[in-house]
């Protein structure tokens, strides 16, 4: 190979290793924007989820034998699971919950009661399911009425903003 034939390959292996890198740094710019959309998409429905049940529990739950915030809550994410839109469960952060289903149970959602007990206001965190990415979220639930503890006596024990329970998502990043 003469000089000046060295110095071209070598120039087009810079080249093509330029636009490799460069191809690859827009995928992940692409994908963390993805991530960022469906991270917002979260804590809007997180809000939405929990205007709705401090709403019914003020206005329409005054006795024990009343639906439950969280049972209508339950409702409504069966409802919202069955139709595809995504995924999210109510789930005891407190140790004694009042349905042992609510039980977290996967990795992730112990997980996040440890974090989220610890002070965290948000965990996520990117997953592949069937060759398919979502995200798995968390959000804290707090005492945030005394009406709570009419139902959950346990409550009455947990320090002050302290999680009792949790909000788990599974959204897929589209
Ligand atoms: C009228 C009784 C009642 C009141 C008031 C009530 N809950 Fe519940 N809560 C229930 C019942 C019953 C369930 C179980 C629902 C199910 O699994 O179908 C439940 C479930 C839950 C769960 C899921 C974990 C578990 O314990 O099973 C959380 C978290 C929760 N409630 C939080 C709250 C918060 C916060 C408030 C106050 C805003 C509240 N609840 C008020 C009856 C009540």
């Amino acid at each position: 190979m003469t000089h000046s034939k060295i110095t071209l390959s070598l120039l087009s292996i810079a080249v093509i290793g330029l636009f490799s890198v460069n191809l690859s740094s827009k995928e992940t710019k692409k994908e963390s924007a993805a991530v960022a959309r469906t991270r917002e998409t979260v804590k809007m429905l997180d809000d939405v989820y929990k205007t709705a049940v401090v709403l019914i529990t003020e206005h329409y739950v005054n006795d024990e034998d009343d639906l439950p915030a969280g049972s209508a809550a339950k409702a409504l994410f069966a409802a919202i699971n069955a139709k595809g839109w995504h995924k999210v469960e109510i789930l005891d952060a407190s140790g004694e919950p009042y349905n042992k289903d609510n039980t977290p149970k996967d990795q992730f959602d112990i997980a996040a009661v440890k974090s989220l007990k610890a002070g965290e206001s948000f965990v996520d965190k990117v997953i592949s399911k069937d060759g398919k990415k979502y995200l798995r979220a968390a959000t804290p639930i707090p005492v945030v009425m005394k009406k709570c503890i009419m139902c959950h006596e346990n409550y009455k024990n947990a320090k002050d903003g302290e999680p009792i329970g949790i909000l788990s998502y599974t959204i897929p990043i589209k």
